[in-house]
């Protein structure tokens, strides 16, 4: 379990955190929605103690981040990647950036070859691995990125905003391996100032000027985030169903035309 209590967070003088109460368990998959400047990457770097509470506590498995002999064991549990994918990848081939993280915890070598296959496999790139990371396009450089961090097989997959710096496309790409990092067994959570992007998560924690204002399913979310976001086609068309009865949870485009279409054959069969 990742546990905040009463968390306060200041850069110099500036509150950045206010009074943030969490609870994440094992297997969940959350988004953590804000606006810009409204503390998503200071709340995650809490998370494995590249900040501290300026008061109140943060606990990884128990862990207390502000002991700095945790911090090792906290960091091979929690495993962060962020918004630039650039500033991450360290490898001068693919093979290699993500034999550099396993080598740092001391993975034996014949256990990180399999690792390798394995993480590119689940990233759909195996025909890259001996590719420079510099010719991959940006939604391919952050797979890489969640690459990397998942063959050092982290128990938490935290990510800050792993969309923002990429075209749509590869953005979907992105979110459909956000779920299946879930699947796999990661507790995941994921930040974004995406409205759209909630509906692939079962949670979501709406953060605004450091504070947590909301935190329960898409569906309840909409009604509290409309003011500071605006909403989209594709978030009122899902609110418009749900109050019809026709589905009773948000979801992502795929399920929901799964859904549909079952739907439309099943009254057709009538
Ligand atoms: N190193 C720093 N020194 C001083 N203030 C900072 C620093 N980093 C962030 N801040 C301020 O802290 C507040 C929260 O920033 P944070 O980066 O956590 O928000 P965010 O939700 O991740 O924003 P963004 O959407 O821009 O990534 C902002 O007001 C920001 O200007
Ligand atoms: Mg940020």
């Amino acid at each position: 379990m990742i546990k905040f209590d009463r968390v306060y967070f200041q850069y110099d003088n500036l509150p950045v955190l206010k009074n943030i109460d969490l609870e994440i368990v094992e297997g969940e998959l959350i988004v953590l929605l804000g606006l810009n400047g409204s503390g998503k990457t200071s709340l995650f770097k809490m998370i494995n103690g590249l900040l501290k509470p300026s008061s109140g506590k943060v606990f990884v498995d128990g862990m207390d981040t502000k002991e700095e002999a945790l911090l090792w064991e906290i960091r091979k549990k929690v495993g962060m990647i962020f918004q630039n994918p650039e500033s991450q990848i360290v490898g001068t081939t693919v093979e290699e950036d993500i034999a550099f993280g396993m080598e740092n915890i001391g993975v034996p070598r014949d256990e990180m070859i399999g690792r390798v296959d394995q993480v590119l496999n689940f990233v759909k790139m195996s025909e890259l691995k001996h590719v420079e990371p510099h010719r991959l396009s940006g939604g391919q450089k952050q797979l890489l990125c969640i690459a990397s961090t998942l063959a050092m097989h982290p128990k938490y997959m935290v990510m800050d905003e792993p969309t923002s710096m990429i075209d749509p496309i590869s953005r979907e790409n992105i979110l459909k391996t956000i779920v299946d990092l879930h699947r796999l067994g990661k507790t995941v959570l994921f930040s974004t100032h995406i409205l759209d992007e909630i509906v692939i998560a079962p949670r979501v924690i709406y953060l605004r000027n450091g504070k947590i204002v909301f935190d329960g399913s898409p569906i309840e979310v909409i009604n509290s985030v409309r003011e500071e976001f605006g909403t989209s086609d594709f978030i009122e068309f899902q609110s418009d169903l749900c109050r019809r009865g026709i589905i009773d949870h948000f979801m992502d485009v795929e399920k929901l035309s799964e859904r549909l279409v079952d739907l439309c054959q099943s009254s057709l069969k009538k």
